[in-house]
């Protein structure tokens, strides 16, 4: 394809014809069911369903389903296995490696319309919901009950809880609520057969042979598609805090987390890392002003989630004397109403959305022992300002080489915001990166998946031995490979 020309359409795969949507649009009903680039009665445009959140991958799919029971879910993939068309599935389409948009042609499911809530236990905090239920919409959901969803993220007003599920999102408060591995405890699924697998457990416990819901967890729609889950939420903290710092150095930033988790222990819910060309960047493309008057090279965001207001106050004041006495931060503000916490996060939270300003971004989500983890942004930006890549006009393609990420689990973001994607950078990036990142035993995806972008560089973090194995559990579930082919493995 012109798109992507070192990739090859399998031959294998049909191709669509008005048979199969007159199938698909008997089976779903609806006209708002299909959208159909075939027989062209299409009731929606197809566009949105191939482009990627950041406009960087498309696909060709003529045909879009929108399947609203796990009944039908399972019969669109039956139908789909037994006449060889590949299919990818999507959720709210907010993935960063290119996995929730076709490649070529393939069919794409999305789970919008099964977005019901089914069940919450206000005793065990168990939530059983539809795989498209939005991730704010569930979160809303759930305040209204004391509780919380145990992943945030910037994209919450689209992306699904399938969809976080099928990418094993990692987010904002990962540090204090665990991944998703952890606190899903059941998923319905549907194999490409057309297999329904109810494993819809509302346990905590449950020992009884091979624990295989962990497999769609982060499967990224490779085995099957996610038609619900079941997920533990924890109690709603009524006293929130926020505070955000100025720091003049990565050592400092790092004596801070310490700081931290000494003196918050239990209460603290988030630790955030900005870099000050991060913070740059979001100035000049949103226009808003930080919070801080100084400039200063790193910015720290840190949030306390507790149940007594008093308590949590005199701890986070404890820590704020502290880290200013001891010259571990060089500025810092305490939000003082809800707003202003909204204000502080939206530092962080704005930042994916503002790095994509001047046209593209090369995005590299990682994870690396914490005492190196920032070398890197300096080492990448050395590299492509040496190969004459960077600068500030529009000679130059790089804006600027940023890192920001969730400094609490290690888990750097280093970004390469563009003027527009440009091989020459892309020769300076890769595999350097991922060489880099493989000389510290680290991992090229740390909480966004392989999608398309990583397919070819997971042995630089799995071994053969490893790979393979993965590719016996592919082959096991999806043995004629329809489920979003050409990425992952
Ligand atoms: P999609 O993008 O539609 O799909 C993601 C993958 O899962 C694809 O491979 C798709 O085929 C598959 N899939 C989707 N639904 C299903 C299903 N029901 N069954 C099987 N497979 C399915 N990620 C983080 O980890 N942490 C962050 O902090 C974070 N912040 C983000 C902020 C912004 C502004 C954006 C745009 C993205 C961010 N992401 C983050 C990326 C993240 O993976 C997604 O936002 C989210 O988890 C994907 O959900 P989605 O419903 O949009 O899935
Ligand atoms: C984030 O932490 O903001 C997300 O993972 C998105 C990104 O990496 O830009
Ligand atoms: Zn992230």
């Amino acid at each position: 394809s012109e798109t992507y020309p070192q990739i090859q359409r399998h031959s294998k795969f049909s191709q669509l014809t008005k048979e199969h949507v007159e199938y698909f649009k008997n089976l779903l009903g609806s006209e708002s069911a299909v959208i159909d680039g075939v027989t062209k009665d299409a009731s929606e445009d197809i566009e949105p369903y191939n482009s990627d959140w950041m406009r960087k991958y498309r696909g060709h799919a003529k045909l879009v389903l929108k399947p609203q029971s796990t009944e039908e879910v399972s019969k669109i993939l039956k139908y789909c296995n037994d006449n060889m068309l590949a299919v990818v599935p999507q959720g709210g389409n907010t993935g960063l490696v290119g996995g929730s948009v076709p490649v070529f042609d393939e069919i794409v499911i999305n789970l919008q319309r099964m977005n019901q809530i089914r069940s919450f236990d206000e005793v065990s905090g168990i939530l059983v919901a539809d795989a498209g239920v939005i991730l704010e919409v569930a979160d809303n959901f759930l305040a209204e009950k004391n509780h919380i969803f145990p992943l945030d993220l910037g994209a919450k007003g689209s992306c699904q809880i399938g969809g976080n599920v099928a990418a094993n999102a990692g987010g904002l408060r990962l540090l204090r609520y665990g991944s998703l591995h952890g606190n899903v405890l059941g998923i319905e699924a549907v194999l490409p057969d057309g297999t329904i697998v109810d494993d819809l457990s509302k346990l905590r416990k449950n020992n009884t042979g091979y624990d295989l819901k962990q497999l769609f967890i982060g499967g990224e729609g490779t085995i099957g598609i996610v038609t619900a889950i079941s997920i533990l939420c924890p109690q709603r903290s009524p006293a929130i805090n926020v505070a955000y710092f100025g720091l003049e150095s990565y050592e400092q930033v790092q004596n801070l987390f310490r700081q931290a988790k000494s003196k918050l222990s239990e209460i603290l819910s988030a630790f955030e890392l900005m870099d000050g060309r991060t913070q740059k960047l979001l100035v000049q493309a949103s226009g808003k002003k930080l919070p801080l008057e100084g400039e200063y090279p790193f910015y720290a965001l840190i949030e306390t989630s507790g149940s007594n207001t008093d308590h949590d106050s005199e701890k986070l004041n404890s820590l704020l004397e502290d880290v200013m006495e001891n010259g571990i931060v060089s500025d810092g503000t305490l939000a003082q109403d809800q707003t202003q916490i909204q204000e502080l996060w939206s530092c962080r939270e704005g930042i994916p959305e503002h790095l994509g300003h001047w046209g593209g971004v090369y995005k590299y989500d990682l994870s690396i022992p914490i005492a190196s983890m920032y070398d890197l942004v300096n080492d990448v930006r050395d590299r492509l300002t040496k190969a004459g890549l960077v600068g500030d006009d529009d000679s130059y393609p790089v804006v600027d080489v940023v890192g920001y990420g969730h400094m609490g689990d290690s888990n750097l973001h280093l970004n390469v915001p563009v003027r527009s994607y440009d091989k020459r950078v892309e020769k300076e990036l890769e595999p350097f990166v991922y060489e880099w990142v493989q000389s510290k035993n680290g991992s090229i995806s740390a909480e966004h998946g392989l999608g398309l972008q990583k397919r070819p560089y997971i042995g630089y973090s799995r071994s053969e031995i490893m790979v393979k194995l993965m590719k016996q559990i592919k082959d096991l579930y999806d043995p004629k490979g329809i489920m979003n082919p050409y990425k992952y493995l």
